[in-house]
């Protein structure tokens, strides 16, 4: 079908080194709209949340065509295919086995809400075959795999996307910048809040997993085990196999933001505490329901996380948000893209959107400026005519924060680490959760 070619011709052509940002300076949006290749073709694995959330997300796109549905438990397929029904006139289809969309050449994009032991090794597989991907928060469960899908994306000239989409909030964009210009003057710490009242998740039974569940290809890179009443779905979230904990699934946005905002990368010390503490012997819950990571960058820098997965208490940003020091003033940020500043004196000097992103739909706020446009800022890369907000190898630097955290906690030391990769210094035993084992013939590489 030469028509196929040449738009796939042009989609791949446009990511040549240093096209997509000369291509954003000449295209306008309109010109690229009106071009023969503004198709992108685009399959969603894992879809029983997020990835309904994603199907909105990127249905709302102009352009954008659902084709695959993809999901290893066949008993959410038809939801979702009901949610792309509402927005799309195509057909979409459903898959269950993601490799096979894989092999699809008219697939532009894959994009991941699987459970986290998945996204690194399903973004990889897709980066090698040729797929853009947007890959959810975190991007990988351990250090090693980020770094293979950085290397993967760069070689495999993909646009890679992690779902870190407070980068493409105007706000919070414009706070970043302003911050960046010195409206608090020196920021030399950051200390990042996240709450929330999450139930026990009782002792799981093994037993046989349901039939419309695929569990080997649930279970894919991670080792074998059998199939537990309490892991699927949601709950993988807190046992280390698959999960990475709170830290990794709501502390990952805030982190991000906080080193964006003071231009940090990699500390050159980590420490964490917590643990199971506020349900005590009540469930095989393995990650921290408290905890709190502490980065030092050094030169008096540094960036808190403080999490709590079972306790709310807090009135404010003091449950969720980011307080950040300045030598010249303070500046809370709401986690929902508003912001206000304070003198030293703790006066408030001025408020940006704040509480107006609290429990909206940020894709479809009505609020430009709160305005949260990642899946479109995506498929625009793709294109050619912008230049991603989120790129992987940042996404994967806020992801090892969150990961040398963990680690952290898990050996119950601090950790000293080389700031020009994030990685572990002179701790052999931390240095093993640097990666992971993996099930044999699923190991990731470049
Ligand atoms: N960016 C955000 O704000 C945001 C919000 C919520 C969730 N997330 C992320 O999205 C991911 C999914 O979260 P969730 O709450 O939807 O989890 P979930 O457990 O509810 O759903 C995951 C789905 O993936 C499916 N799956 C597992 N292996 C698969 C495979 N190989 N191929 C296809 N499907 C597979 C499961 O069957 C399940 O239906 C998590 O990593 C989470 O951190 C991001």
């Amino acid at each position: 079908m030469p028509q196929q070619i040449n738009r796939r011709h042009f989609l791949a052509s446009s990511l040549t080194a240093g096209a997509a940002v000369a291509l954003s300076s000449r295209l306008s949006p309109l010109q690229a709209q009106s071009a023969p290749s503004n198709r992108v073709v685009v399959a969603v694995a894992g879809i029983h949340s997020r990835g309904l959330d994603l199907i909105s997300k990127f249905t709302g796109v102009p352009g954008v065509d659902i084709k695959y549905v993809i999901d290893v438990d066949k008993r959410y397929l038809p939801k979702a295919v009901a949610t792309v029904g509402k927005k799309q006139q195509t057909a979409v289809k459903t898959e269950t086995d993601f490799r096979r969309v894989l092999e699809d050449k008219e697939v532009d994009a894959l994009v991941i809400a699987t459970p986290d032991h998945w996204h690194a090794p399903m973004a990889i597989l897709a980066a090698k075959a040729g797929k853009h991907v947007y890959v959810e928060k975190p991007c990988s469960h351990n250090p090693r795999e980020g770094e293979i899908l950085v290397e993967v994306a760069q070689k495999y000239k993909r646009q890679v996307q992690m779902g870190n989409q407070r980068r493409s909030i105007q706000y919070t964009q414009q706070m970043v910048q302003e911050m960046r210009e010195g409206l608090i003057g020196t920021v030399y710490l950051a200390k990042c809040f996240y709450s929330r009242r999450r139930d026990p998740i009782g002792y799981g039974q093994v037993i046989a997993p349901p039939a419309e569940l695929d569990w080997d290809l649930w279970q894919g890179p991670a080792p074998r085990t059998g199939y537990r009443s309490n892991l699927h779905p949601y709950n993988w979230h807190w046992f280390w196999r698959w999960g990475t904990g709170e830290a990794l699934n709501n502390g990952v946005h805030l982190l991000d933001v906080a080193r964006w905002a003071m231009d940090l990368s990699y500390p050159t010390k980590v420490s964490s505490f917590g643990g199971r503490w506020h349900d005590v012997g009540v469930d095989d819950w393995e990650a921290p329901d408290t905890q709190e990571i502490q980065l030092e960058y050094g030169a008096g820098r540094g960036i808190t996380w403080f999490g709590r997965s079972t306790n709310t208490f807090g009135p404010g940003n003091k449950a969720n948000g980011i307080v950040f020091f300045g030598s010249k003033g303070i500046l809370d940020y709401d986690g929902s893209g508003g912001y206000t500043v304070y003198g030293l004196d703790n006066k408030p000097i001025k408020s940006v959107g704040v509480n107006e992103g609290k429990g909206v739909d940020l894709a479809n706020s009505k609020d430009p400026g709160l305005k949260e446009d990642h899946a479109g800022n995506f498929v625009n890369a793709i294109r050619g005519t912008a230049t991603l907000t989120a790129p992987i190898s940042g996404g994967h630097c806020s992801t090892v924060l969150g990961q040398l955290g963990n680690i952290a906690q898990r050996v119950r030391r601090s950790l000293q680490i080389d700031p020009s990769n994030g990685h572990i210094i002179g701790d052999a035993e931390a240095a093993t959760l640097w990666s992971r084992e993996y099930q044999p013939g699923w190991e990731p590489t470049v």
